[in-house]
């Protein structure tokens, strides 16, 4: 409400990172999760190109007693229904922007939830595994800090992180962070993250970063 009083005002007023995606998604539809360099035409291309990089390398950590994943920040759910069927299990996909969820393709094994920034609708320990890809990079701030304590208390003990974030030389840009893979290990005390692989993406590096959470005592 202030933001849009502000602007009203002809203030400015930084938008939030929810009400950026919102627009996004409204102005781009499904394509607005992709580097806009790519065009709608490509979108199922450079998704299976995505899946063809990142599935083996969550293949090779997945123990076999893993029942359900989180697809933290799921968009239009591109992966929510893979990651169910990759563990013989259940997914749910949660997003800040409802419009996504709209786009998403059901499944049995599936569920979307929206959420509220730094409150992810499920209890403590839900999750064996949370898949996050191309979310925290969009996130600053005292809610990066939230958002990260969200994630490690909805995973179990022992529960698999993987994440996948642009690790690209350089800053960025507002919206889009780009940062050192020892920063999104400082992120995560608890969860011994590795560094697993890499691929590029319209030129900018694509990391993927997996580990476990400790398991108490
Ligand atoms: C680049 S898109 C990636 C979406 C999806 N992971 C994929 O790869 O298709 C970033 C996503 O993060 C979501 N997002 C932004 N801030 C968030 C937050 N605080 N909590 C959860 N999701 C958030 C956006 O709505 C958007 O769907």
């Amino acid at each position: 409400l202030l933001r849009r009083i502000g602007r009203r005002l002809g203030r400015w007023v930084p938008e939030s990172p929810r009400s950026y995606w919102r627009r996004r998604a409204a102005e781009f539809g499904r394509r607005s999760v992709l580097n806009l360099a790519h065009s709608e035409a490509d979108f199922e291309t450079v998704t299976l190109r995505q899946k063809s990089e990142l599935y083996p390398q969550l293949r090779k950590l997945v123990a076999g007693g893993e029942r359900r994943i989180l697809d933290f920040g799921c968009g239009p759910g591109r992966f929510t229904a893979d990651l169910a069927a990759l563990i013989d299990g259940e997914a749910v996909g949660v997003d800040v922007v409802e419009r996504y969820l709209e786009l998403a393709p059901e499944a049995p094994t599936v569920r979307y939830q929206a959420m509220r920034p730094g409150k992810i609708p499920l209890p403590d320990e839900w999750a064996d595994i949370v898949w996050v890809c191309l979310v925290l990079g969009g996130i600053d701030g005292r809610p990066l800090v939230r958002t990260v304590a969200e994630i490690e208390r909805v995973l179990a003990p022992g529960g698999l992180l993987f994440l996948v974030e642009n690790t690209s030389e350089g800053k960025g840009s507002p919206r889009w962070r780009f940062r050192r893979e020892e920063d999104y290990r400082r992120l995560f005390p608890a969860i011994d993250l590795a560094h697993l692989y890499d691929y590029f993406d319209v030129g900018e590096r694509i990391s993927v970063l997996a580990g476990r959470k400790a398991v108490a005592g």
